[in-house]
This record gives C-alpha cells, structure tokens and sequence, in this order.
C-alpha cells in the first residue's frame, strides 16, 4: 500500500486521534527525584549551578519527599555534601551523616516512599574522586570495602534501594555480599552499570564540591566513544547480582539505552542528568525554547527508548503537570 492510499495524517487529525494511537505514555511513577542533603539547620538554598534544585537540610529535606509523594513519584535518590572531607571518605559510612540522616527523616515523614541512596566516595573524599588514593591512581580493590561499609550504613538508615555510581570493578559483588552478610538480602540493588565519563556532570560537581582534585574520572567511568564495553558492564553487573541496571547521561546515550534494555530486558533506568537539566533550564531563561514541551519531550524519549524510569531533576514538576492534565483529560 502506498499513497493516496496510505496516508498516516489520517491518525494525526485531533488530539482524540492522536491519544488513541500513542504508543509511549508518561506518568509519575515514571520518575525518581534526586535530592541534595547539606549539614546544617532549616537550609533550603538553591544551587547555582542548578537554579529550580536546592540544598536541603536534613531537618527540612522531607518537605520535598513529601512534595514528591503527593505528586505521585515513587522515589528519590540521595546525595549528600558532608561538614568535612578526607583522603579515604568517611563521611560516606558514618552512620551520624547527611545521608544516613536524611533517610531516617524521610522513611519517618512519608514510610512509603522509596529511598535509594547513591554509593559513591567522590562527594566525601578531600580529592574529589569515587575511590581511595593510591600511587596517584584511584584504588580499585581498597576502595571496594569502603563502598560496602557506606551501602550496609545506608541500609541500617533504612534505605530501599542501594544505587552505586563509583564505577569500580566488583562493587556489585562487593556491596552485594556486605549487604547480604548484615540481614540485607533483601535490598535491591539499581547499579550505574553503564556512566560515562561525561562532561554533563559539571553543574553536579559544583553542587556537591566533587570535582577531581587533580585529574580525571577518565581511569573508571566510561570512553563515551564505547558502546560494545556498554555490553561488558551490564554483563558483569548482573552476573555479580545487579537487579536493576542505568544508563548515565541520558539524552547523549539513548542508543545505548535501547540496546541495553532490548538485550537484557532488566528492569533499565535513565539519567537524566544535571548538565542536561541545566541547559534547559538555561535556554528556558533566555526563551529561546518552550519550557514545559522540551522537559515532556525530553523524558518521553527516555521511555520511548527503552526506559522504564528516569532519575531527572524535573520529577516532582513533571508528575505535578501529568496529574494535572489527567484532572481535565475527557
Ligand atoms: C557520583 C555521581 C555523579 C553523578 C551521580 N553520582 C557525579 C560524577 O560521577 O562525577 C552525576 C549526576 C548528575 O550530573 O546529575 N559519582
Ligand atoms: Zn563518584
């Protein structure tokens, strides 16, 4: 079949039409909302680098959890900028911390919202990398107890879900295996499997103080050139008892995203990540583009790609918008 036969704008007439045949849907469980915790009392200041994000204190943070709940998003996912910083990290498993902190107040003020704590050294270390030092390099196998020490303090905190983004071979296994040994067997795990080294993660860094003291993130996160070694990770991961996988960046790698969902059909989440925030939010503020099209245009491709959630900073809005619309749909 083939024109005037054919003609697909047949489904494109009215917006009933076009709801009819849709192939991809957005809804607010859909989203995980990052949050970032700071020391300190009745702090809600917004970050420079990512005006609309804010710093939260942990006696103020479950304000947007709740904000978050309310709109339908399922969960949230931590980070957290400690009072000091040392070579080895240890505020990243001290049980009196930020993070640890933040968990408790959230799991009291809205207990079924998922908590999902992001694992990594480079917010707690004086020189800004995900693992210890070593000979100049950033130690793979000394770094992996440490990481296991921080999962299994975020799990007594009461975390739902152990999200580790440091990008060392073995962690899997390694936080696996410490959550196990404590009574946490039951805890998922939702791996970074696949995070390039990316220069999206900028306004991040500021937001968290983490930029690499000297160097670079090039020796464990990924050649963004790669996408066979995409396959690598997510093999390893799940070999080593990943029960969810990411994809970080988002918009950059949605290649890798479909083809990683398509081959292992595990539960696959996207990252819509702070760089990418920040450029939309900066051509937003100059109306160089509509705000809200491009933010729904820009998560629905995440899902039309293979996502079955995305970790964006727009979540608590953009489930605000979708309960909104489903309120007036006919
Ligand atoms: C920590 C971590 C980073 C992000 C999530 N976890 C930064 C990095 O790897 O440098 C980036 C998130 C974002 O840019 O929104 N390893
Ligand atoms: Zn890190």
């Amino acid at each position: 079949m083939s024109f005037p036969t054919d003609r697909p704008r047949r489904l494109r007439r009215t917006e009933t039409l076009r709801r009819l045949v849709r192939e991809t849907h957005l809804t607010p469980a859909d989203f995980i909302q990052p949050l970032f915790v700071v020391p300190g009392t009745n702090v809600k200041t917004e970050i420079s680098s990512m005006p609309g994000q804010f710093h939260w204190s942990v006696d103020r943070v479950a304000e947007m959890a709740e904000r978050c709940f309310r709109a339908g998003v399922p969960g949230v996912i931590l980070f957290g900028v400690p009072t000091h910083k040392d070579e080895v990290g240890s505020a990243a498993y001290d049980d009196s911390a930020e993070v640890q902190s933040a968990v408790r107040a959230i799991k009291k003020a809205v207990p079924e919202l998922l908590v999902i704590t992001d694992v990594c050294l480079c917010e707690y270390t004086s020189h800004g990398h995900c693992g210890v030092i070593e000979h100049n390099e950033v130690a793979n196998d000394s770094t992996l107890e440490l990481l296991a020490r921080t999962a299994v303090s975020h799990a007594r905190a009461g975390a739902d879900i152990i999200a580790p983004s440091d990008m060392m071979d073995g962690r899997i296994a390694a936080i696996r295996a410490a959550l196990d040994q404590n009574g946490y067997a039951y805890l998922p795990i939702l791996s970074y499997a696949v995070k390039y080294a990316s220069a999206y993660y900028g306004p991040f860094r500021v937001a968290v103080d983490s930029a690499p003291q000297f160097g670079d993130r090039r020796g464990y996160q990924m050649d963004p050139a790669n996408a066979n070694e995409a396959l690598r990770e997510v093999e390893l991961d799940l070999a080593e008892g990943a029960d969810m996988l990411m994809v970080k960046p988002g918009i950059a790698y949605l290649d890798i995203l479909h083809t990683i969902k398509e081959k292992y059909r595990r539960p696959t989440a996207a990252y819509h990540v702070s760089g990418e925030y920040a450029m939309i939010e900066a051509a937003a503020q100059n109306g160089w583009v509509d705000r809200k099209r491009i933010i729904l245009e820009t998560l629905l491709s995440f899902k039309r790609a293979g996502a079955d959630f995305v970790l964006t900073y727009y979540a608590a809005e953009a489930a605000e918008w979708l309960l909104e619309e489903s309120r007036h749909a006919r």
